[in-house]
This record gives structure tokens, sequence and C-alpha cells, in this order.
């Protein structure tokens, strides 16, 4: 007789198996590296039925043809959002898989219907709600006006997904929505529908019967993420699987799923403001740091394709301690508005707290002015925060945060219609900054009239904007806050 096979466990570290789990693994010691795999004769049969290889002899490179390559170009289906399209680097790669996470409420689900509605009508679409009923997912759908039947795709992107397959299935019945958690009948519905695009949202509601643990575990986790990727390479479906987030921010399960797949996208936002950005930190066909913006507005996630406006505060009405920056999200210029107040400390320390820069930066900038510029603020508590907490720490907004400083400093307001980009350097310096055009052609687009930049750049006459061009910090103040009063702030100049 056969015997039965056994559950064993595999180190996440150094890849060796064991027959029972320990604490800490008995080869490398790392601690709670041991993780519950399948058994092996339950894992091979997973989406794989047939019981035939699953891959073929070894080809010659050259050899190999594909009908969807053309000239090293993959094919690539719009999914209906050119925010998502933009990130994935042009659109969704048939065939591939793509991980989603995101803080718990933050809009993952609400981003996947939508996405599923639009591609809906050129794919057909399953979407299996592990996390909601059939009925939570209808009542969700109607709230965001998803109903499967109609849609707005413009002639352009229509253009753009010309490499659909021929649907024959009447307008509005591509949409299936499941609602289930077992991985084998998740797997079985992909094979008998075969839809082009399956999203499971989410994979951490996912089980595998034959593994003891819980839903949610690393085990578990990886088993149904390996088994979904088996049946979507070999049935061509595009899969589109949303992962929790654990507290530190990331994709909840081992490191190994997110090897697992093409590409690992972070939703993320403030939950108190409306706007949310999608990231990429890794893709397989496309480049990382690319930056989506949405809002999330009462009728769902509506797409930001002017992010600038969204972080810039009222213009006209610049508040004293209020600078403008351009921080640059991947290729994505996006001007921000950046406000700082600074006034007397009651504590024995001063507080210094940044919100959307970096802490550490805040602290480097105020030493800065105090020893190079010669602002005394060891007795001052100083607040500068980004408009709607907008993520913007990146050396190039140094330079704004200075200003902003001097500015909430002195009481005064910023020479109107000027942007200022610049790292600023331990000896009050400003430093070169990398994508100087792009991010002056954003400013002037804007109608912003006076650029201050490091000195040392190639100047870029086309783009239609005052360049002041300066070293340090203390030309920079001169520039950017215009002396109303004179006399007070003259003995500031060296
Ligand atoms: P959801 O997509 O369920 O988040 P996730 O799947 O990432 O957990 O989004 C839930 C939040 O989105 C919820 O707190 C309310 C908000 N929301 C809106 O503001 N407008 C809407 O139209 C919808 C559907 C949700
Ligand atoms: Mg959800």
């Amino acid at each position: 007789m056969a015997k039965q096979p056994r559950t064993s466990y595999v180190c996440n570290e150094c890849g060796s198996t064991s027959p029972q789990w320990y604490g800490k693994c008995p080869i490398c010691n790392t601690y709670g590296s041991l993780i519950e795999q399948a058994p092996p004769s339950a894992s091979r049969g997973l989406g794989n039925n047939t019981g035939s290889r699953s891959n073929e002899a070894p080809h010659p490179l050259a050899a190999l043809t594909f009908p969807q390559i053309v000239d090293g170009e993959e094919e690539r289906w719009c999914s209906g959002f050119a925010e998502l399209d933009r990130v994935l680097g042009g659109g969704i790669v048939p065939g591939s898989l793509v991980l989603i996470g995101g803080d718990p409420g933050i809009g993952k689900s609400t981003l996947l219907l939508q996405t599923a509605n639009l591609m809906s009508k050129h794919y057909r679409v399953l979407y299996v709600c592990g996390e909601e009923s059939g009925k939570q997912v209808k009542l969700r759908a109607s709230r965001l006006g998803v109903e499967g039947t109609k849609g707005e795709l413009d002639s352009e992107e229509i253009e753009a997904s010309k490499s659909t397959p021929p649907l024959t299935v009447a307008d509005g019945a591509n949409l299936y929505v499941q609602a289930e958690t077992d991985l084998e009948e998740i797997l079985r519905e992909l094979e008998s529908l075969r839809p082009h695009v399956a999203v499971i949202d989410s994979i951490q509601t996912v089980y595998f019967p034959a593994l003891t643990s819980a839903a949610g575990s690393v085990a578990q986790v990886r088993e149904c993420t390996a088994a979904l990727m088996k049946v979507a390479k070999r049935e061509d479906i595009t899969l589109l699987i949303v992962g929790h987030v654990t507290k530190e921010g990331a994709i909840a399960g081992p490191k190994v799923l997110e090897h697992l797949v093409d590409t690992v996208l972070y939703f993320e936002g403030d939950r108190f403001a409306s706007h949310r950005l999608l990231r990429s930190t890794k893709n397989r066909f496309g480049a990382t740091h690319e930056v989506g913006v949405f809002e999330m507005v009462d009728r769902g996630l509506r797409e930001v394709d002017n992010p600038s406006e969204l972080f810039l505060g009222d213009r006209q009405g610049m508040a004293p301690g209020s600078s403008i920056v351009v921080a640059c999200e991947g290729t994505r210029p996006i001007v921000v508005e950046l406000q700082a107040l600074v006034s007397p400390t009651s504590y024995p320390s001063p507080r210094r707290a940044g919100t959307g820069i970096d802490q550490n930066r805040l602290t480097q900038i105020l030493a800065v002015l105090e020893k190079r510029v010669g602002i005394p603020l060891s007795k001052l508590d100083a607040y500068v925060a980004s408009a709607g907490g907008l993520n913007v720490s990146e050396p190039a907004v140094d330079l704004g945060i200075a200003i902003a400083i001097v500015a909430s400093f002195r009481d005064r307001v910023v020479a109107p219609f000027t942007i200022l980009i610049g790292e600023v350097g331990l000896g009050g310096q400003v430093r070169q900054v990398s994508q100087l055009e792009l991010r002056l052609k954003e400013a002037a687009k804007l109608g912003f009239k006076r650029a201050i930049v490091p000195k040392g750049h190639q100047i870029f006459p086309d783009v239609g904007m005052e360049i002041i061009q300066v070293a340090r910090v203390i030309d920079a103040i001169v520039a950017a806050l215009p002396a109303e009063s004179e006399g007070s702030d003259a003995d500031d100049d060296d």
C-alpha cells in the first residue's frame, strides 16, 4: 500500500526541509522560519488535473516564437484606468500576475471592482471575493455605478486595446462575481469559465483544504498563490491579486509571494485625506517608481490626471511661512505647497515635527539655517507640513522647506508665483537635483513665473520662466523673500 504523504516544513531562509515543526530551523538556526508545505501529491495535483508535464524540453531562445510578441514589444491590455496603466508600464501584460497591497480600507476592493468593470467591456472578467458576500459586492457595485453593462471607454482607449480577443458574449455578461474562498472551487471556476482577467480579493482569505494551517497563514498564502499562478499561466489568465499588508506595511505572507508575481503594486494614502497613490515596487514589464494618483469620492475612485492641482493650496493668498516646491514621483513631477510654523517653545527641548516630509532632513535643515545663515532657531518649535500630507521626502524639496521656515520666522510671504528647487548641503550650499527640466515644465504649465534653482545646472530657456540660480541658501532667501522693510533682516546677509 502506498504510504500516505505527510505534511513537511520548509525553512523560508535556507530552504531546508524538515518532517517536523521547530521554532528554530535546525540547519540555519533562524527563529520562526519553518513553514508548512503541502504534501507532495496534493501540491502536484493542484491546478494540474491532467497530470501531464507542464514544462517542455528546453528550446533555443531564437527558435522560440509567440504570436503576442512583435519586435520585443509585449502586448498590453488597457485597464480602463490610465493611471493604473501608467504604473504598470503602459497597460496590463496579458497572462501576468499582479499583486496589489495596501492598508485595510484604503480602497483596494473599490479599485479592482472598478477596473474589473472597465475591463469587462472588452474581456471576460471573474471577480472572486473572499472577503465580502456576493450581496455586498452587488451593493458596492451599485454605489459605484458598476452594472457590468455600461462603460465609457473613449475612442483612444478602445484603439489601445485593439488586440482584444473578440468576444461574442452579450455586452454586460462579461463581469462574473464569485463569492468563494476554497481554492479548489476557484481553480475549477477559472478552468471552466476561462476568463481573460481574474481578480482575487484577497489571497489571505483563500484556503487550500489539504493544508491544516489557517487561511492567511504563510503556508496557505504561498501554496494558493503558486496554484493560482500555475492555472493562470496554463490558461493564459491575467491575475490581479489583493494582498493584505502587515502592521509594518509589507505585504503579509512570505517574501516569496513578491518573488512569485510579475508586478507588485502598493495602494497608499492617508485614511483622512482623499488622495490615493498607486506605486509599483516591482515590475517585470516596466519601470518601478511610477505613481498613479486617484481621489476617493462618494462614487468610488476618480483618476487625477493633474495631481499638482490637488496639492497646491490657494496660490493667490499665500500665507507667511508657505513655499511651493516640485517633488518628483518617478518621472512624474508634482507641485506641492509646504507650510512651516516656528514659534517659541514651551518645552525643555524644542519640538520639530514634519508631516509628509522626512524628519531627519527637517532637523538637518534647521541646523543649517542656525549655523550657516545665523537664524536663531534653537529655542523655537518648528512644524513643517506638505499640503494634503503628501509624502515628499526627497532632497529636492529641501530648499522649499528652508525658505518656508525662514518665511515663518520673519513672518514674510514668499514672492508670488515662485517655486523652489534644490537640495540643501550641510555647508549651507544649494546642491543640484535630478530631473530639473521636468520639474520646471510642470511648474510653468501651472502658471509659475520664477524658479529658484541650484547654480551650475543647464539653463532651460524654453520653459518660459525666470530662472534664478543660487549657490547658497542665503542667496535663495534673498531671492525668495523680497525685502519689504529693510533693516530688521540686514544682519542676516552673511
Ligand atoms: P475598500 O475598497 O473596501 O478598501 P479595501 O478593500 O482596501 O479594504 O474601500 C473602503 C473605503 O473606501 C471605505 O472606508 C469607504 C471608502 N469609499 C468611498 O469613499 N467611496 C466609495 O464610493 C466607496 C465604494 C468606498
Ligand atoms: Mg477589500
